[in-house]
């Protein structure tokens, strides 16, 4: 570990401590405990992640590290505080906000994540990049779930924190966050390390489907075996668990996710009207062009099937154009 990496954790730790306590405990966090509740976290989610709350205060943290001999220098390379360029004096990164802890794989709290109580922006404030977090190569989750991910040897990976903690208590349990739609090769490693069956469920509103179809791609280049989850209406997961409740999420969501060829059909679909002609013809090409790249003779044969039946084309002419693609793509 880089010199003052341990001291850096240290004082993530004691501020997780206390953020949680003023969540939980005191009247100045029950504003933000009553916006959790509303939003249907449970006191049990909230214990479970370690959920928190950090004041208003300028320098709440500033002052409670000092106290306890963490050097000012340190504590704002962990991103925690922040250096004014004025006077050279130190404020609080995160204020009034709900903390959400992040922690590494081994479980030590390495960042935070703030989200606003209402609709300020950003609407979740990040610790930076520092030498204990990069967010790159961390999973959120990916601590406690681990274990239930070797077990079931399936991983969901969902967006965001809200995600993975209204589908653990769904019973959804191996769930991890890339907190956002990146999903980067160290990510991929570390999953590969674990597991070889993915489900993405990404939010499926535009940017979610659009990062679900490129996650995809870089999980089934890596060997993985992915199915894909989405939610009607433009709706994340924990909307979706809010709304429609924790067995339809379970039986109807990650329990029916479609195939990759079932969810590439359902992207290559999106904002077509197949009644038109020239985004059938567009729709049947980007179909063809997938078909193409599948390995297995007997895939290529079933999708190819399907999709003359569907538009009633002739299978040979279908067959005809994939061996040109397939020529083409060489
Ligand atoms: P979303 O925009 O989908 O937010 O971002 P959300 O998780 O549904 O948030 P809620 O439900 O309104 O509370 C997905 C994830 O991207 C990261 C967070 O990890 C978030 O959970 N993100 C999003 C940020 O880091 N900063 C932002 O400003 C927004
Ligand atoms: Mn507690
Ligand atoms: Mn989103
Ligand atoms: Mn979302
Ligand atoms: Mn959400």
């Amino acid at each position: 570990l880089p010199e003052g990496s341990k001291q850096m954790i240290e004082a993530h730790e004691l501020l997780r401590k206390f953020y949680h306590h003023l969540l939980v405990n005191t009247k100045e966090g029950q504003e933000a405990l009553e916006y959790l509740l509303n939003r249907g976290f449970t006191q049990d989610s909230i214990d479970t992640f370690q959920i928190g709350y950090s004041l208003p205060s300028w320098d709440f943290a500033v002052k409670l590290l000092e106290k306890r001999g963490f050097s000012l220098d340190l504590i704002s390379k962990a991103g925690l505080v922040i250096q004014r360029e004025n006077d050279g004096t130190y404020f609080d990164r995160f204020r009034n906000r709900i903390m959400f802890p992040i922690l590494d794989h081994q479980g030590n709290t390495i960042a935070f994540s703030g989200r606003a109580l209402g609709g300020e922006e950003p609407k979740y404030l990040n610790s930076p990049e520092t030498q204990i977090f990069n967010k790159s190569k961390i999973l959120y989750n990916f601590h406690l779930a681990r274990g239930v991910i070797r077990k079931q040897q399936q991983a969901v990976l969902f967006e965001g924190f809200a995600d993975v903690i209204s589908a653990n208590r769904a019973g959804v349990e191996n769930g991890v966050a890339t907190m956002g739609t990146s999903l980067t090769e160290e990510h991929i490693s570390l999953l590969k390390r674990n597991v070889q069956a993915v489900t993405i469920c990404y939010d499926s509103d535009r940017a979610g489907i659009e990062a679900a179809f490129r996650a995809s791609n870089m999980l089934s280049k890596a060997g993985f075996a992915i199915r894909v989850a989405t939610m009607p209406d433009g709706m994340d997961p924990d909307d979706f668990i809010k709304v429609h409740g924790e067995e339809k999420f379970r039986n109807d969501i990650i329990g029916s996710s479609a195939t990759l060829m079932a969810f590439k059909l359902i992207y290559y679909r999106r904002g077509k009207n197949l009644q038109n002609e020239g985004d059938r013809l567009q729709y049947i090409e980007e179909v063809l062009k997938e078909i193409s790249t599948l390995d297995k003779a007997v895939e290529k044969d079933l999708y190819l099937r399907q999709l003359a039946n569907e538009f009633s084309l002739s299978l040979d002419a279908l067959a005809q154009q994939l061996n040109q693609l397939v020529h083409a793509s060489g």
